[in-house]
């Protein structure tokens, strides 16, 4: 690999459903493949010294998809962070959540704030899930933030610029994402990070995202590199 790694990579991992169809499988294996997958790209990330990856795995538009649907990806989170959790230790990742976490089921919900305080301290790799993660849903909730701060003489409007903004953002403190990664052929941005994405290269591959691997990861960090050294 020629060239340098980025800080941040935003992945949106799509293509799960059709992985699965494609294999005569449910949808929903195509989900457990896809957690699968979601733990060798974190650990290639560690090797490859990213800071922060960030996963997007459940929208606030996912919520409409069939029950059944629904409730296997928001099993899987809690299983996901149970299991990994003494790995994250071990490899000092931090977890971090961007999404509206209360709207989240409670056994979902109680995973997630232990992996997130469990592993506050760490600081090798920052692996952020969007969950229940909704670029407008963010807006919103950081267009009420404010007000409710100007309300309470925190802030007045002169404060608001868009380092202020940044700061009420559910991704406060982390970098914005040098590459946004979108599998599964779609080319479309779904909601994702809409304040965030404003200087971020996108890649897209055709590949559903439990086929991703270390060397498309690769192949997207390099492409961006070329496209940077043209300009
Ligand atoms: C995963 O892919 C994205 C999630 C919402 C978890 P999909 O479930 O959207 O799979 P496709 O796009 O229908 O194949
Ligand atoms: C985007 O994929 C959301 C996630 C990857 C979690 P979707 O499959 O939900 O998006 P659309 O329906 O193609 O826009
Ligand atoms: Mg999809």
């Amino acid at each position: 690999m020629e060239g340098t790694i980025p800080t941040h990579i935003a992945i949106m991992m799509d293509g799960n459903g059709r992985w699965g169809k494609q294999r005569g499988l449910t949808r929903s294996q195509g989900h457990y493949a896809g957690s699968k997958t979601m733990e060798n790209i974190i650990k290639d990330s560690l090797e490859i010294g990213l800071k922060v990856l960030t996963l997007y795995a459940f929208s606030t538009e996912n919520w409409t998809r069939p029950p059944k649907e629904v409730q296997y990806l928001m099993d899987l989170p809690a299983k996901f962070l149970n299991t990994k959790l003494p790995d994250f230790m071990e490899n000092d990742i931090k977890i971090c959540i961007s999404g509206d976490i209360e709207g989240l089921p409670s056994h979902t919900k109680k995973a997630v704030k232990k992996a997130v305080s469990e592993t506050k301290n760490n600081n090798k790799l920052i692996v952020n899930f969007a969950l229940n993660y909704g670029g407008r849903h963010e807006l919103i909730s950081v267009v009420k933030k404010i007000l409710s701060d100007i309300q309470d003489t925190k802030i007045t409007i002169e404060n608001i610029d868009e380092q202020l903004v940044n700061t009420y953002l559910y991704t406060s403190g982390l970098p914005e994402p040098d590459i946004i990664i979108r599998t599964g052929g779609e080319q479309r941005i779904s909601n994702f990070l809409l304040w965030q994405s404003s200087k971020s290269e996108l890649w897209f591959t055709d590949t559903y995202f439990p086929d991703f691997n270390k060397k498309l990861l690769l192949q997207a960090i390099e492409e961006v590199n070329k496209r940077k050294i043209k300009e």
